[in-house]
């Protein structure tokens, strides 16, 4: 198991979030995280980065604890997030945000060059400031951030929110190249049909809890429906 968080809880001051997530991802899988506005899918993505503590529970990275490592250590450990709205530096070029990502590298194959193979039109940017391009031009500079610090996790939160579809499949199409290294994905997707095209095994949350856990084929509508709205 490369990840492995077992009954994570973590709250917003008494504002409890998550009630005991349990959520596993072996080397070079993709798993999707799913659930309502709310459910609690940013939030169990923060508390992977160590952006927000886990109360209770625990989440070990390639066996090791990381529940109470600081954000720069479990960068170094090898999991990088795209986080929701990209959050990119306005007064920072492209290349400049790019290697941001690099200040908490792993060693690895990442690199500006192999971001710009992937990412061409990027490289045609490189000297513009981040906020000049499009969004979708802009989510690909978050992701290849994310990159730059060579993860074996890689987090994506809603990387497809506000993009035309054109947009989102070519975004999407870019992601089974980073398998080859066999990086682990955990995507999380408003778009069920998507989320489910693009994963082996998918995680619903609601109110804070698993609602369904099972491998992304075999599922059907009616269940995911029921864990999504909870009807
Ligand atoms: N910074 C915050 N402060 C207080 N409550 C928050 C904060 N962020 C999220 N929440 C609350 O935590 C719950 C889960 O939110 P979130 O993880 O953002 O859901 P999702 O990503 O699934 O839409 C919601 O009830 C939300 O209102
Ligand atoms: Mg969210």
């Amino acid at each position: 198991m490369l990840l492995q968080a077992t009954s994570v809880t973590a709250s917003y001051g008494d504002a409890q979030a998550l009630f005991g997530i349990d959520v596993d991802i072996l080397p070079g899988e993709v798993v999707a995280l799913i659930g309502a506005n709310g459910a609690g899918k940013s939030t169990f993505l923060k508390t992977l980065t160590g952006l927000l503590p886990a109360l209770g529970g625990e989440i070990r990275f390639d066996g090791r604890r990381i529940d109470r490592m600081d954000a720069a250590d479990i960068v170094k450990l090898g999991i990088a997030m795209v986080p929701e709205g990209r959050r990119l530096f306005p007064s920072l070029s492209v290349e400049e945000n790019l290697l941001m990502g690099a200040l908490s590298r792993r060693a690895g194959p990442w690199s500006l060059e192999r971001v710009y193979g992937l990412f061409p039109i990027l490289k045609e940017r490189r000297g513009q400031p981040s906020t000049s391009l499009s969004g979708g031009q802009q989510q690909m500079v978050a992701i290849g951030r994310a990159l730059m610090s060579n993860p074996r996790l890689l987090l994506c939160d809603e990387i497809s929110l506000g993009l035309a579809p054109v947009v989102i499949r070519e975004i999407y199409a870019s992601l089974p190249a980073l398998q080859e290294d066999g990086m682990s994905l955990l995507i999380v997707e408003q778009d069920v049909q998507l989320a489910m095209q693009v994963s082996s095994r998918v995680v619903c949350l609601q109110e804070g809890r698993v609602s369904l856990a099972g491998q992304s084929g075999k599922l059907t509508r009616e269940q995911i429906g029921a864990a999504y709205f909870g009807v």
